[in-house]
């Protein structure tokens, strides 16, 4: 087992849709239609201003993304935005995010979190989870000016714990997200929650895992 694990922020330890779950019933029956396509475009201006050569922060490219689910999906009510945004900035972790990093630092592990998240916004949400304890670095691609999957951004973790790829876990439930961990040699963990067919098969994760208690428990 590597010693240091670094996990990927949203989709992984905090719950994308845990916003619109607090108003579903405001939200009426598109809510996570909407949801979903804010998600999605949350991504796709990440990369596509990558590609570009541009960088807008996270947060900013978050509201962005909520403006045009919101415009795109006009059942759900534009007024929830201030509180949806809210929520997402104090994002509800997944039950089992808190126990596998105590379990991982009782274990004498080291962990991380590297995410495109703003470092005010993975704060936010690290302190509402009340995970700050557990988590040995708060690494956000910020610093470059870039998102993932560029393969600088995973730089980020070998040069903070001083280490080689391979002495890195790299847990993220993005397939695409493993992908490119793999690919800078990183020995990638796939969080299959929602029970996705797999792809990008030339970079396989070393384990494909159904949540993150299953990280726990491995040997
Ligand atoms: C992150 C996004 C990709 O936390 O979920 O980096």
């Amino acid at each position: 087992m590597p010693s240091i694990f670094v996990f990927d922020a949203y989709g992984t330890l905090f719950d994308v849709h845990a916003a619109i779950a607090r108003f579903r019933d405001d939200a009426g029956p598109d809510a996570d239609r909407m949801s979903a396509l804010w998600r999605t475009k949350q991504l796709e201006y990440s990369w596509t201003l990558t590609l570009a050569g541009h960088y807008t922060e996270f947060w900013t490219l978050t509201e962005r993304a909520l403006d045009y689910a919101l415009a795109m999906v006009p059942s759900v009510p534009k007024a929830l935005k201030p509180k949806l945004l809210e929520c997402y900035f104090k994002l509800d972790a997944f039950p089992d995010a808190r126990t596998c990093l105590r379990d991982l630092k009782a274990k004498g592990h080291k962990t991380g979190i590297l995410s495109n998240g703003s470092p005010n916004m993975l704060k936010g949400a690290v302190d509402n989870a009340g995970i700050g304890g557990d988590l040995d670095a708060l690494l956000s691609v910020d610093v470059l000016r870039m998102f993932k999957p560029r393969p600088e951004v995973y730089a980020l973790v070998t040069d903070h714990f001083k280490c080689a790829p391979h002495d890195v876990a790299f847990v993220s439930s993005n397939r695409w997200d493993v992908m490119a961990a793999v690919s800078v040699g990183f020995r990638g963990m796939w969080v299959n929650r929602a029970k996705l067919p797999d792809e990008y098969l030339d970079f396989p994760p070393v384990r494909t895992l159904s949540d993150l208690g299953a990280l726990a428990d491995l040997p």
